[in-house]
């Protein structure tokens, strides 16, 4: 069993963004620029958030951390949206997700234009994806991609069994690895909560993409011996013995599936870390395309 360390594969595509800025910045150009909007004070979002802020530093990257409260009016958050929009200054916009109950989460999605949409959420962005055309590709399923192409994984002709369909991870994850391109031209099966035989498709499998954040829900007794095993989840489950009362599970009951696998990404460390690569990755896209 080889560990797909996501520290390993992430460092290596942030080195490569920081020689990048590094190259733009001794020619006279500014750095790329991404502004992250985080609503409320939830917890794993204020981690992610952070972790994304101090990663564009790292790496030369400008980035400005917009809060807004829990209970602000949707149009407060339009109205920045589309300030950050219209200035030249910013090359790419995420607002956080979830959203809190009163927003419109679509709308938001379709508000921020989609040159600066380095989450790949806007429909034009998720449109493209699906024809082929070049476009913003959502961060996970881009750290996952980047983490089969660190460790040069075939994946040609493989059976791909993706659990989950949001149109976060599961439905671009599908059309990625069904692509006529490097890290694709698999076979793709989506599973989701409505699948008759779940256990029997993972059997079959060559490669699993854990998607569904339900801690440890994929067993031993449905990887195939030699499975690739790619865990997306990381859900915070109570704990009082850990330092803060939680600790991150992944959707792989990793302890018992790794012996099995020929390769599988530990939770944390694994595809979290690539997330962020597949972020700051598409700003510097954005920068690039923007100018
Ligand atoms: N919430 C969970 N994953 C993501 C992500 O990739 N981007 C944003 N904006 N919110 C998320």
């Amino acid at each position: 069993m080889i560990l797909l360390d996501g520290k390993i594969a992430s460092q290596s595509v942030r080195d490569s963004l920081k020689q990048d800025v590094a190259n733009l910045v001794n020619q006279g150009k500014r750095a790329p620029h991404l502004a992250a909007i985080l609503v409320g004070n939830n917890g794993a979002s204020e981690t992610y958030v952070a972790s994304k802020v101090k990663n564009c530093s790292e790496i030369g990257f400008q980035s400005s951390l917009i809060r807004f409260e829990e209970n602000i009016h949707e149009s407060v958050l339009l109205d920045k949206i589309a300030e950050l929009n219209n200035d030249p200054s910013i090359d790419g916009i995420l607002v956080q997700l979830p959203l809190p109950k009163q927003i419109n989460e679509q709308k938001v999605i379709e508000a921020i234009i989609a040159e600066k949409d380095v989450d790949g959420f806007h429909p034009v962005n998720a449109g493209k994806l699906m024809q082929g055309l070049p476009s913003f590709i959502p961060a996970t399923p881009y750290g996952i991609m980047l983490m089969l192409e660190y460790y040069k994984i075939s994946t040609k002709g493989k059976h791909a069994v993706v659990i989950g369909r949001s149109n976060i991870v599961g439905r671009p994850m599908s059309i990625l690895l069904s692509s006529n391109s490097a890290y694709g031209n698999c076979t793709v099966t989506i599973c989701h909560s409505h699948t008759h035989n779940l256990k029997e498709i993972c059997l079959q499998a060559d490669i699993i993409v854990a998607a569904l954040g339900r801690p440890e829900f994929v067993k031993a007794d449905m990887v195939k011996e030699g499975a690739i095993v790619i865990d997306v989840g990381i859900t915070r489950v109570e704990d009082a013995t850990a330092k803060k009362g939680f600790r991150i599970k992944g959707d792989v009951a990793f302890d018992e599936v790794a012996p099995k696998a020929s390769y599988i990404t530990p939770v944390p460390g694994g595809v979290g870390l690539m997330t962020i690569a597949g972020l700051l990755k598409n700003t510097l896209q954005a920068y690039l395309q923007n100018q």
